[in-house]
This record gives C-alpha cells, sequence and structure tokens, in this order.
C-alpha cells in the first residue's frame, strides 16, 4: 500500500482496444495512493474518451504537444521529468516502431524521448504484427535501451485469432513498475523456498492436509523478486498463481516436496553456482498415510476407521545437514531460514514458545527461525497478516509487531540483506 503513496506515474495509452485494462490500472493505482497523470494519443481516443479517463485519474488528460494552455508549453519535458514511473499501455506496434527509432512527433514519443527514468512498456497486437521482424527488431532495441517490457501474453485476441499479443493484466503491468522502482538490494542471490501445505493421498479422492494458504510463501517471494533475487518457489496445492518471474515447481505431498527440494539445493549449491538462502515456510505433513488404498475407502459397519501413519522426511533438517557438510568443506553456506507455527492458548503458554523455537531452531540447523503463534489474534492460517518473532542463531531475539504479510516479506528480505 505505502509503495505507491505519493509516486507520481504517467500512464500513457496508444490506440489499441487493450485501452480498457489501462483505465483499471489507472483504477488500482489510484487506489494505492499512487497521483497519475494521464497521456492519450491521437488513436487512443478511439477507444476511450478523455472524460472517462480524466475522471479515473482525477487529473486532466495530456493530449498535445503544442497546446496554449500549458503555462510554457513544455508539457512534455515537465511530465518526462517530474514523474517517477512512464507506463505506456497499450503499446502499440506503431508506438513500439516510433520510440525504438527515437521519433518526437508527438506528446507521448517526445516525453518518451526526454525521459531518462524508468520506462514500462505494455505492448498489445495482433499475433502477425508482434512476430513481424520490424517489431521483434524494434522490440531488441528498446530493451537495450533499458526499457521494462511486460507481456504480451497468449490467448484469445481481440481479432479473434489465438496467439501472443494479448496486453498484460493490470495488476502485472502495476507489478512491474513497482519491480522497476524498487531498490535492488537482493541482485545476484538466489533464494530456495518452499510454501503452502502438502496433501498426503489416502485413496484415489481423499487426502489429508492442512490449512496452510501459501500467502506467507508468496509474499517472501514477491519481497525477493522486487529486491532483484533469482527466485526458486517450491510450493503445494495453493489457489494463487505463482508470483511473476520465479521459478516455480508444483508439487502435492511431503516426500515430493522434500526431493523436489533437496534435488534444487544440490543444484544450486553445486560448485560454481551459488544459493544464498533456503526459505522454508511450508506446512509440511508431519506424517502420511502408511499405505495408499488403490480404491476408494468403503465406510465400516462398526463406525470406526483406524488409520496407520507413517513419519514424513523432514526437509529442513535435511537441509540443515547438508549446509552444515558445505561448511565443513570450507564451501559457502547458504542462509537456512525456518518457520515454526504454533499454538498457545494462554500468555503462560505463549512465553514457553520462544525456548522450544530456540531448540528447533539450532535442532534443525537454522540462521534464523521466525515464530509464531497461530492461535495469536490476526496470525490464523490463511490471513493476511501474521505476528512473529525472529530468532538469530545468535541467541538475539526481535518482536515484530502484527504486520501485513506483504511487510512481514520486506522486512525478512531486509534481514536477509543485512546477513548476506
Ligand atoms: N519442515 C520441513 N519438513 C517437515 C516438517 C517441517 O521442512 N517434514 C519445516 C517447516 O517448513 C518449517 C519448520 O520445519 O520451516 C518447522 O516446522 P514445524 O512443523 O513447526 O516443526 P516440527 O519439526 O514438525 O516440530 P513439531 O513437533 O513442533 O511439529
Amino acid at each position: 500500500m505505502a509503495f505507491w503513496a505519493n509516486k507520481t506515474v504517467v500512464v500513457a495509452f496508444g490506440g489499441g482496444i487493450a485501452a480498457y485494462k489501462t483505465l483499471e490500472l489507472i483504477r488500482l493505482l489510484r487506489e494505492q495512493g499512487a497521483r497519475v497523470w494521464p497521456v492519450l494519443t491521437a488513436s487512443a481516443t478511439q477507444f476511450v474518451t478523455p472524460l472517462t479517463v480524466q475522471a479515473l485519474a482525477g487529473h486532466p488528460v495530456y493530449q498535445d504537444l503544442f497546446t496554449p494552455q500549458a503555462a510554457d508549453g513544455m508539457d512534455h519535458i515537465r511530465l518526462a521529468q517530474e514523474a517517477d514511473l512512464l507506463i505506456i499501455a497499450p503499446a502499440t506496434a506503431n508506438r513500439i516502431a516510433k520510440l525504438a527509432s527515437g521519433l518526437a512527433d508527438d506528446l507521448l514519443s517526445a516525453l518518451a524521448l526526454v525521459r531518462r527514468k524508468p520506462i514500462v512498456l505494455a505492448p498489445a497486437m495482433n499475433s502477425g504484427m508482434w512476430q513481424h521482424p520490424a517489431t521483434q527488431r524494434n522490440i531488441s532495441q528498446l530493451q537495450a535501451d533499458g526499457l521494462l517490457l511486460v507481456g504480451p501474453e497468449s490467448g484469445a485476441l481481440a481479432c479473434g485469432e489465438q496467439g501472443v499479443g494479448r496486453m498484460a493484466e493490470a495488476e502485472r503491468i502495476l507489478e512491474a513498475g513497482r519491480r522497476l522502482l524498487s531498490p535492488k538490494i537482493l541482485l545476484g542471490h538466489r533464494i530456495l523456498l518452499t510454501a503452502g501445505p502438502t496433501r498426503e493421498e489416502l485413496d484415489p479422492v481423499r487426502y489429508i492436509s492442512n490449512r496452510s494458504s501459501g500467502r506467507m510463501g508468496w509474499a517472501i517471494a514477491q519481497a525477493a523478486l522486487r529486491a532483484g533475487a533469482e527466485v526458486t518457489l517450491i510450493h503445494g496445492a495453493v489457489e494463487m498463481a505463482p508470483p511473476w518471474g520465479a521459478e516455480a515447481l508444483a508439487v502435492e505431498s511431503a516426500q515430493e516436496m522434500y526431493e523436489a527440494t533437496l534435488q534444487q539445493w544440490d543444484k544450486w549449491t553445486r560448485p560454481g553456482q551459488q544459493l544464498s538462502c533456503a526459505i522454508l515456510t511450508a506446512a509440511v505433513a508431519d506424517y502420511r498415510p502408511a499405505s495408499r488404498r488403490a480404491s476408494k475407502i468403503k465406510k465400516e459397519l462398526d463406525g470406526e476407521l483406524s488409520l496407520k501413519l507413517t513419519q514424513n522426511p523432514d526437509i529442513l533438517l535435511a537441509l540443515g545437514e547438508r549446509a552444515n557438510r558445505l561448511a565443513q568443506k570450507n564451501r559457502a553456506r547458504p542462509l537456512l531460514v525456518g518457520f515454526a507455527a504454533e499454538t498457545a492458548e494462554t500468555e503462560d503458554a505463549a512465553a514457553q514458545l520462544v525456548p522450544l523455537a530456540k531448540e528447533k531452531l539450532a535442532r534443525k540447523g537454522c540462521d534464523l527461525l521466525l515464530l509464531n503463534n497461530v492461535l495469536a489474534p490476526g496470525c490464523a492460517f490463511g490471513s493476511l497478516t501474521n505476528q512473529v518473532t525472529l530468532l538469530h542463531r545468535s541467541g538475539q531475539q526481535e518482536i515484530w509487531p502484527l504486520l501485513a504479510k506483504e511487510e512481514i516479506g520486506e522486512r525478512l528480505v531486509q534481514t536477509l540483506q543485512n546477513r548476506l
């Protein structure tokens, strides 16, 4: 929320049907506290009216390079220099060609030429136009010039065809802007993350699982990506799409998560590779059914059913051992961050959680451990907030207030930067 507050964003519409999605982008920016200065090209007015854009942006629309109304006739320079970010959406093939060749024959091309600060480009066009060598050449040129490209995506196009050319959704364009403006404090670092619940199959239709939503892991992944890190995210069944730019590996069971995580750890700790950190937020089932029935379990006549469970491997413990082995060989030891979701109903019980968590941190070989009480207000599984205590291996302890998970992710990334 606070990120966009008081930031000024020039949102420039090119002339394409995807302009309706740009209206949503303006709405999102305003909702998050940004100031929006809208620019419409002449052809954009064929798709959206200046009045609609002005009403949503809460600011008059800039349309012309030469306006007697502008105090000094220098709108293009002021817009380019004063805004934090310029977003061009939709960027048509024509607009892209103009930008790539440095033309300055209308307000938008002139302001893009003046600008030395970040520009996000969201192309939208027919797939044939997108794939044409001329467009691809222009796009390569713009990327080399430092513009950030978001999309286009594949799917149904307005022209009736299927293919690449759809403009990225408003949320993704917003995220691209945020990535561009965020300080790159973890640039060059690779982070391995586990997130979400695991599912332990009983039979073809049932499984044992838990209430983890994956939100904490998602928030950390997002914060790390914004900070410039490479993120490998191994996750159980969750409802959210993986954060943009993460290498995501979907698994179901604890055993699958164990195998995938160890494989990724081994891959990224090979000589010549560098894993900076592993963060294990997943709520891994400690037990699985001792055997999976091939067919659906039927109701027993006596009204009871006993299940035999067997213990799953502990991923964090296994990584702790591997990390120690690396250290013994004088190799860089990635930072290991664990979580401990505990339940304490009373204050007395809550006071006992810290010594337990310290023991867990030492036993599993962690450098950092985030402890939370799932029964505390605002800390339930699946909630948008959490209150954690950060324990360092050195014994240092930080009690963080109740925060949005997004903010916990940001604070953790800050802590990692200090430690790495
Ligand atoms: N964890 C893991 N693999 C498991 C179980 C847990 O990697 N099979 C990780 C979790 O992702 C978390 C940490 O270990 O980072 C703590 O999990 P928790 O369930 O609190 O610890 P347990 O060792 O299962 O201890 P407890 O007896 O309290 O359940």
